[in-house]
């Protein structure tokens, strides 16, 4: 900022004149206050809603019966009867249905029910599964179809969530898209396969036994995938492709009520969300391009209890089925599909307006755009440069002054914006996101306040093509690292810029007056309104985030983000400042503002959590009922223990909790052990937010029989251990081995041993119902001195997510106790470490 200023400065600008007499002139306050709630406000989010019961092709009522029925049993984990028998002979009911009403039509309906079983590696793990559930459903002409489309959505869920949003409603409204393709009197043009799997919450199982092991996967070409990362509201296209840019033409041309984002894309593809989808597995192990569509509004609920149908509204399941409905067709009548590899090309700058239309162009077509608009603006500011100049020194120094008050400003706002959370009071107000009431009024203040005396044309002037010259150098940024969200910062150059050099001669003659504000503010609209609507995307997402993110402090976040915002936001307004009469009311008006938020957060006065049923913020925190119990080298049990292992899914731990529960405090918080893999705890407890609390030992009806069956020395030196798992339908893996000893190969994925953390190895296991134990052997080679611990650490551990094992009387007892506004998610498990 003030390099820039500095910079600018020295090019020179016009004399100072005096101010001359305008015709108008309009205070800022009403200048922003107009552009920010009048035209930049509601219309972006509300007007996706106004057409929502434009011309429905299918049956509304059935997709929320559907829904109804299917979380009507409750949780879904895999393996659990739930899943695998009420759901899964739910959906045949259906499809079967379907399938009987479609008959006489020129479509046929083909079920298959698969129950894979493989291995492949996911973010440096492995993943291991065994007869998981796909129900497929293949809709083609009676004649057959070369080429697929595929449909996919997930019917499992996480332990204790009954996963309306997480992805029954994707399922339902699925099997209301079949309903309405197969009661088609057209024949269709290629096939459409409709995946309903059984296991995406295990790291997307399932939709890999369907991709690398069904025969009807060789003929997809493409795919689309419904989820959630939140529950309800608008189903935003988050990814697409990759290349492919056919795909998004489709969504463009076809999607009733479009709301897509590039911008989304990369950030997801950024991993800054922690969420994977089936998605990854589609592009990854099939290699078929996608769409990737998910609900994402109200992600504090998401994973949760809270996670009922009686919360999706019924206008966001009209929404997608709409737009699922109408792209499938779009799809399954087009050329594209037929020869997919012929459309593959680069990748696709898109984003929708007013969720009215989508505008997409291909990325190398961006960069023309946007590096044109940077010159543009490049050789406008040169242009200016080399006015003769001689500016008032006292406005240089103001602007100086400005710019660094304002980067002093982003580097306060870190540690203020903490302050709550250590200082006065506990209260961390992430969930409620309020440092942006806080920060919004604070960073404007600061800006007027600096800008009081600054009542010059030419300072107002420059403050605009400072303003341009930072967004251009963000453009010029993006473009140069291949983002395709470097269209917002080409938007925020070429409009003003656009509008400026229009305007210039009205404001030459006249001076700003009402026609040049009102013109000014419409030519800036446009790419204001896009950006909040982008910014408002941040809020949803990113917000709730934060509430499953445990190692940073949400509120820096936030501040970051708002203080960012405000800026963003003001940059082509600040300059107004020059023609208000006064600021003064303005700014008693922000600073009472601040003073009175300041004052509300430091006394406690927003709790972040909350169990009211119309909006339930709940702090998230899950337990284990384990029992952990160490073998040593010659399988004599060295240490035994149990107790409830406590982990604080968000930044503020156990502090709220303490008070409620006084035997949940730092006494008992415990560190990782080193020397056991993965910290000697069932999961990854490699954190500092653990607590365990001691309890009697676990005792669940189907125990894991962990034995191994051979160990041989191989004539490379390598020494061959073979096991054998039986165990409950969640088990992990993991491999530590000692000093100079090292993993050469394994049963597991393509056979090289993978590294999870520095020294361990991890594998995720799931298996359905009716599976066989799990076999699996890997080869060590042996340190050149054994030592008393031996070769290897093996760890496996089991996770009861659902049954009668799932509870204990003293997880019982300890759910009870906590407040309403938390959610524990709880499970029993255990720990058996073997060395070998
Ligand atoms: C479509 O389904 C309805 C019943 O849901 C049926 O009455 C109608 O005849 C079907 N149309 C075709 C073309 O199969
Ligand atoms: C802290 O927890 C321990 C063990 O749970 C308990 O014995 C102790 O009384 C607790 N301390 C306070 C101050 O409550």
């Amino acid at each position: 900022g003030p390099g820039l200023a500095w910079l600018k400065v020295f090019c020179g600008y016009e004399k100072s004149k005096p101010l001359p007499s305008f015709h108008f002139t309009p205070n800022l306050t009403c200048s922003y206050v107009l552009h920010m709630l009048v035209l930049m406000g509601p219309c972006t989010w509300i007007w996706p809603y106004l057409s929502i019961f434009a011309d429905s092709l299918y049956a509304l009522s059935g997709t929320r019966k559907h829904l109804e029925r299917i979380t009507s049993v409750g949780p879904r984990p895999v393996g659990s009867r739930e899943n695998e028998v009420l759901t899964v002979n739910f959906l045949l009911e259906q499809i079967e249905h379907i399938k009987t009403i479609s008959a006489s039509g020129p479509n046929s309906v083909t079920v298959d029910v698969q129950r894979p079983t493989g291995s492949y590696k996911f973010l440096g793990g492995i993943t291991s599964y065994c007869k998981v559930s796909n129900i497929a459903v293949r809709l083609e002409p009676k004649a057959g179809a070369q080429h697929l489309m595929l449909a996919n959505c997930h019917f499992d869920t996480v332990a204790n969530s009954p996963g309306a949003s997480d992805d029954a409603v994707s399922c339902a409204v699925m099997l209301e898209v079949l309903h309405s393709l197969a009661n088609l009197s057209t024949p269709l043009r290629h096939g459409v396969v409709f995946l309903f799997n059984g296991a995406e919450e295990t790291m997307q199982q399932a939709s890999h036994g369907f991709i690398t092991q069904h025969p009807w996967a060789k003929q997809v070409r493409a795919f689309i995938n419904l989820e959630a990362v939140g529950v309800g509201g608008k189903e935003l296209v988050f990814q697409t492709g990759p290349e492919n840019p056919w795909l998004i033409q489709a969504y463009k041309h076809a999607a009733k009520h479009p709301f897509a984002s590039v911008v989304g894309q990369e950030i997801f593809q950024r991993r800054l969300i922690p969420s994977d989808t089936d998605f990854r597995i589609y592009r990854d192990f099939g290699n078929i391009p996608g769409i990737d569509l998910a609900f994402i509004e109200n992600g504090f609920i998401y994973h949760t209890k809270y996670d009922t149908p009686d919360r999706i509204l019924t206008d966001s399941i009209q929404r997608a089925g709409d737009n699922i409905l109408a792209v499938l067709k779009h799809l399954v009548m087009s050329e594209e599909l037929a020869d997919s590899s012929e459309y593959r090309h680069g990748n696709t700058v898109f984003f929708d307006l007013l969720g009215m239309v989508v505008v997409a162009y291909p990325a190398h077509v961006g960069t023309i755009i946007n590096y044109i608009t940077a010159i543009a603006t490049f050789l406008y500011l040169f242009k200016k440069c080399f006015h003769p100049s001689n500016m008032g020194k006292g406005s240089q120094e103001h602007i100086l002054i400005f710019y660094l008050f304002i980067c002093l400003l982003v580097i306060m706002c870190l540690p203020f914006s903490d302050l709550p959370l250590y200082g006065f009071s506990p209260a961390v107000n992430v969930t409620q996101g309020s440092s942006m009431p806080l920060l919004t009024p604070l960073t404007l203040c600061v800006c007027l306040f600096l800008l009081q005396g600054v009542r010059h044309l030419e300072v107002g002037e420059l403050y605009f093509d400072v303003s341009l010259l930072l967004w251009c150098g963000a453009l010029v940024y993006f473009t140069a690292h291949s983002l395709c969200s470097a269209y917002v910062p080409m938007l925020m150059v070429a409009f003003p810029l656009a509008t400026k050099l229009l305007l210039a001669r009205e404001f030459k003659l006249r001076g700003a007056s009402v026609k040049y504000s009102v013109l000014y503010q419409l030519g800036l609209a446009l790419p204001y309104v896009h950006f909040m609507s982008l910014i408002w995307l941040v809020f949803e997402i990113f917000t709730p985030t934060l509430g499953r993110i445990n190692t940073y402090p949400p509120d820096v976040v936030l501040a970051t983000i708002v203080t960012f915002t405000t800026l963003f936001f003001s940059s082509f307004f600040l300059h107004f400042i020059y023609l208000a009469r006064s600021t003064k009311w303005l700014l008693a008006g922000l600073g009472t503002v601040f003073t009175v938020l300041l004052l509300l957060v430091s006394c406690g006065m927003f709790f972040p959590y909350t169990a009211d049923p119309s909006g339930p913020r709940p702090k998230r925190v899950s337990i284990q009922h384990t029992t952990r119990i160490v073998h040593g080298l010659d399988g004599q049990v060295e240490s035994r223990d149990s107790g409830l292992w406590i982990n604080s899914c968000d930044y503020t731990g156990m502090q709220h909790i303490t008070p409620i529960i006084p035997e949940i405090n730092d006494t008992i918080k415990t560190n990782c052990q080193e020397d056991r893999p993965f910290c000697g705890f069932p999961w990854f407890g490699s954190d500092k937010n653990n607590w365990y609390l001691p309890a009697p030992e676990v005792f669940p009806k189907s125990p894991v029989e962990f034995q191994l069956l051979s160990k041989e020395e191989t004539k490379w030196g390598t020494v061959r251990l073979t096991f054998e798992v039986k165990g409950p339908s969640h088990m992990s893996l993991y491999l530590m081995p000692h000093r100079g000893a090292s993993l050469s190969s394994w049963w597991f994925g393509d056979g090289t041993p993978q590294l999870y953390l520095a020294r361990e190895y991890f594998i995720f296991y799931t298996h359905g119902l009716d599976a066989p134990a799990w076999n699996f052997w890997f080869q060590i080679q042996p340190p050149n001195e054994e030592g008393p611990e031996g070769m290897i650490s093996v760890a496996i551990s089991s996770h009861y997510y659902f049954g009668e094992d799932q509870r204990t009387v003293q997880l019982d007892d300890m759910l009870q106790r906590f407040p309403k506004w938390a959610f524990p998610s709880s499970w029993v498990s255990t720990y058996h470490m073997y060395r070998y």
